[in-house]
């Protein structure tokens, strides 16, 4: 819908601050250990393929793990491979240990998790380097977006998720321990369950610091807007 006047905006109504925040999406970590059924899984899956995605191509790819065992030979997998990277690193061992044990913990703490792909295989080629990493930057935002589908979708099912990076940093190893196609290009994990938690305390920046209204319309517009707001609220009282 498009709003060509302050007074077309005015008719807006704009959800309170707390009542939008306390019902949006939030990173949550801590399962409860009952399974999610296939059937829910697979309406995640079905939110997730409606995000848009450059030319339409869908890149998206998703390999759901549900089993324990299925899930503790990915997290042993992804466990021996951090441990390779950091002895490397020389980091202490017993801070590699713990970072193990803890990326054992969450995915084997889940009830299911998802590794969210990526596939060039009908994407756009070009003959020159810079097109095709603009090419593979679409490819990573629309599979970005699929992916926030998803985590939007499971909070509305009252399922708790959290998207994690590792699988990006040992895409071969997550391929293998999976049985993944070698052109999936693993982007991030999606770890899923029944919630035992609410998650973090909400934390951002403010908006002024991260975004700006470009002309005097648009203040005019908020003001205009706000006004009818605050007639309708002491209409309202
Ligand atoms: C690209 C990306 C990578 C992330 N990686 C991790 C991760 O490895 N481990 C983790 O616990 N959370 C991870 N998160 C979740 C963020 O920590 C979380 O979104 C952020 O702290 C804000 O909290 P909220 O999602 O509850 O609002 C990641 C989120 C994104 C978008």
């Amino acid at each position: 819908m498009a709003y060509e006047t302050c007074e077309a905006m005015a008719e807006v109504t704009v959800p309170p601050r707390a009542g939008l925040q306390g019902s949006m999406r939030r990173s949550v970590r801590r399962y409860l250990p009952d399974p999610i059924p296939k059937a829910l899984v697979d309406r995640l899956l079905e939110a997730a393929i409606t995000a848009p995605s450059a030319h339409n191509r869908q890149p998206w790819r998703f390999a759901v793990a549900h089993s324990l065992p299925q899930r503790a030979k990915l997290a042993r997998a992804m466990g021996d491979r951090l441990r390779k990277d950091r002895q490397r690193d020389k980091d202490a061992i017993a801070d590699i240990e713990a970072d193990v044990a803890r990326s054992f913990a969450r995915i084997t703490g889940a009830a299911a998790v998802i590794i969210v792909s990526l596939s060039m295989e009908h994407m756009d080629v070009y003959p020159d380097a810079l097109r095709n990493r603009y090419e593979h930057q679409m490819a990573i935002q629309s599979t970005a977006m699929a992916g926030q589908n998803l985590l939007l979708a499971a909070h509305a099912a009252g399922l708790g998720a959290c998207w994690l990076c590792a699988p990006m940093f040992c895409a071969d190893t997550v391929r293998g321990a999976l049985g993944m196609p070698a052109h999936w290009e693993p982007q991030g994990m999606i770890t899923l369950g029944y919630p035992l938690d609410a998650g973090k305390p909400f934390v951002r920046r403010p908006l002024s610091a991260v975004a700006m209204h470009l002309d005097d319309m648009a203040n005019g517009c908020v003001a205009h807007a706000q006004a009818a707001q605050a007639a309708q609220a002491a209409q309202a009282a």
